[in-house]
């Protein structure tokens, strides 16, 4: 039996441990990005690891989130960023340059290599044929200190393309169209893996819209094979050196085989509020549309902004519609600036924003209340859009500029305009001049990290005790996303500073008048006491946002006990410390109150050894059954009180 690609890579790659599928596998990181907010908290981890300079082939530390709020935090972070990576040996792309993804596509990736970013949008590499993984801060600082990157030696679900996409349609669709099929639950520890005829007539932008968009369904990452179009990419970008073919082996076995006809693909979109409330753009014609926001790390390419300004040419938005485009990348803005099409889209009424995240993150263009909102981005979670009870469509930028011109959702086929077929330039427009080159050794001892007085060294975890005792500070219910734990938009200046932001942590539970979720935490802490949550299914899920973890560590969680875990929450979780614990019986969920009492009586025992622990409701007077699902090293790491301390006590020893 042959490889697949996914694999004919992790080989390539392998440390420690094996590639027995379902085993721990420690791969070299090649090349890490970290973007800023999750970035300043990497690099202090990293700094107080004393690794040094950064030991892989190409470290990134972009500035895309957070470019625009009121006060000095931001701009000490941007300054924190932009020295720490020129003293440790990392290139810095500065704030307006692009999105992390996108410019990490445009001049860094290159096939073939593992990428680690601090981001879970980090699978959009693998458009270019990278194995390309999205983990918490803490993981990729080890990364950067030349430390292997673990991961479940991953089942691989073959995705096979076959035709060609049709006028209208575009690749936002295939990926809206598989999460259609696996949805956004149940594909852990998977990754998916495109390959078919249909590949080849898919450029690199739009095969990383759908490695992208991946990151919804739940997976390791997704790759895409690297063959001629590939090549034309790269060499367009001045990088042809970086090329080499890539493909899994013709007799490669799959875990499972979904087949996608790109002929038969209808516009699509993600309803809200979850990426995998699918529906053809057809069921919902009609609906009254407020905003569209063209953008994001999905889509905000050269080719789909080209697309967009040639169907906008001499036209102009529909009345009472809010049209905002951020190009994702400076690149694509400077491009656009010079062939005229960015007239074209501001002469249509558009509102142009910085080459950032924004409003994906909740940074402006909030929605009015009961409203829609259109967007080409990846995530609709409730609320994500900085607006409660928000009604936010994912879809296509063809079917956004649908929605802009007409008012309401419709297919973008029924237009009755031509649809403008936008080639890849054999040139993109290179410009680096916003990506700062790392110093050298000698440089970079005179190069003074400049910290300003809101960056706080967050606290390290505590060592577990042998014996849990405490109480259910929360108990929420299924899909929990790192948002509803760790509120992003206005609040993420505080990122650098865990006791500031550790004062948001649940904040969408806490109910006016009474103390928050932070207070009843601080209160138990104080008390010498162990935070517990409680959750129902797929909790984390989301994204990498590390502070997810960090901040609840800082106010004394020490155990997670939930029907599910998502995976980079789940690592996140081990990283600080937090034991992450599944209910045995999950019925067992209903059995437990807020407030309840709870003893873990051999905490410590279980976690050195065993698949399970004995949970004790000392509220109901009931005993229940944890689950512990654990390599060796998470036990070792737990142990460890933490990730930080368990590399510390490696370099030591070695
Ligand atoms: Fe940024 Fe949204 Fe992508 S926050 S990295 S544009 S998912």
């Amino acid at each position: 039996m042959g490889d697949t690609l996914t694999y004919k890579i992790l080989k390539s790659h392998l440390m420690e441990g094996s590639l027995e599928k379902g085993s721990p596998a420690g791969i070299r990181i090649d090349q890490t990005l970290t973007q800023d907010a999750t970035g300043t908290t990497a690099y202090l981890l990293f700094e107080s690891m004393g690794a040094g300079r950064v030991k892989t082939e190409k470290s990134v530390s972009y500035i895309d989130h957070n470019m625009s709020q009121f006060g000095p935090e931001n701009h000490n972070d941007h300054l924190y960023l932009q020295t720490v990576a020129a003293k440790s040996g990392a290139y810095h792309s500065r704030a307006g340059n692009g999105i992390c993804h996108q410019v990490h596509l445009e001049r860094f990736g290159r096939p073939g290599a593992t990428l680690l970013g601090s981001d879970s949008h980090t699978p959009t590499c693998g458009g270019i044929g990278m194995i390309a993984v999205g983990a918490g801060g803490l993981d990729v600082a080890v990364a950067m200190g030349g430390g292997a990157f673990f991961l479940t030696a991953p089942k691989v679900i073959g995705v096979k393309l076959t035709g060609r996409l049709q006028p209208w349609t575009a690749s936002k669709d295939i990926i809206l169209k598989l999460l259609s099929i696996l949805t956004t639950k149940g594909n852990v520890g998977c990754v998916v893996e495109y390959f078919g005829e249909g590949v080849k007539n898919l450029s690199v932008p739009q095969r990383a819209t759908v490695t992208n968009m991946g990151a919804e369904l739940g997976v390791t990452t997704s790759v895409f094979p690297s063959d001629e179009v590939t090549k034309r990419f790269l060499k367009a970008q001045k990088r042809a050196d970086d090329y080499q073919p890539l493909e899994p082996d013709s007799d490669a076995e799959y875990e499972r085989v979904i087949e996608i006809d790109l002929s038969s693909l209808e516009p699509m979109a993600a309803c809200p509020s979850s990426p995998d409330n699918i529906k053809t753009v057809k069921e919902i014609q009609g609906t009254e549309v407020q905003q569209v926001i063209i953008g994001s790390c999905t889509n905000s390419s050269y080719a789909d902004l080209m697309m967009a300004a040639k169907v906008m040419k001499g036209k102009t938005i529909a009345p009472f519609v809010e049209l905002g485009v951020a190009p994702g990348s400076r690149q694509v803005l400077n491009m656009l600036a010079s062939n005229g099409a960015l007239s074209d889209i501001i002469a249509a009424g558009a509102r142009i924003l910085e080459c950032g995240c924004g409003p994906c993150i909740g940074q402006g263009f909030s929605p009015a209340n009961d409203t829609a909102t259109v967007r080409t981005f990846n995530r609709n979670f409730a609320g994500r859009t900085g607006t409660k009870g928000d009604n936010a469509y994912l879809v296509s930028p063809e079917t956004a500029v649908a929605a802009a011109l007409t008012g309401k959702l419709t297919d973008p086929r029924e237009l009755g305009a031509d649809y403008p077929e936008v080639d890849m330039p054999d040139a993109f427009t290179i410009d680096d001049s916003l990506i700062q080159e790392p110093l050298d050794k000698e440089e970079a001892k005179r190069c003074q990290v400049q910290r300003g007085p809101t960056i706080v060294v967050p606290e390290a975890p505590k060592y577990l005790p042998e014996k849990l005792d405490g109480n259910v500070l929360l108990k929420c219910g299924d899909k929990i996303t790192t948002d509803h734990i760790m509120p992003a938009g206005a609040y993420l200046k505080f990122r650098s500073n865990v006791p500031e932001y550790a004062k948001v942590v649940f904040n969408c539970f806490n109910e006016e008048g009474k103390p928050t979720f932070a207070d009843r935490a601080l209160k138990l802490k104080n008390q010498g006491k162990a935070g517990i949550i409680i959750a129902g299914e797929s909790y984390g899920q989301g994204s990498s946002r590390e502070h997810a973890a960090l901040c609840p560590m800082y106010l004394g969680v020490r155990a997670v006990i939930a029907k599910s875990i998502e995976r980079i929450h789940k690592a996140n979780l081990i990283n600080f410390a937090i034991v992450p614990i599944e209910f045995e019986n999950p019925s067992d969920y209903e059995g437990i109150s807020q407030e309840d009492e709870i003893a873990i009586p051999n905490l410590l025992e279980a976690v050195k050894s065993e698949d399970s622990l004995r949970i004790e409701n000392k509220t109901k007077g009931k005993t229940l059954t944890g689950k512990l699902t654990l390599s060796p090293r998470d036990r070792d790491i737990l142990l460890s009180a933490g990730l930080l301390n368990y590399t510390k006590n490696l370099n030591k020893e070695s």
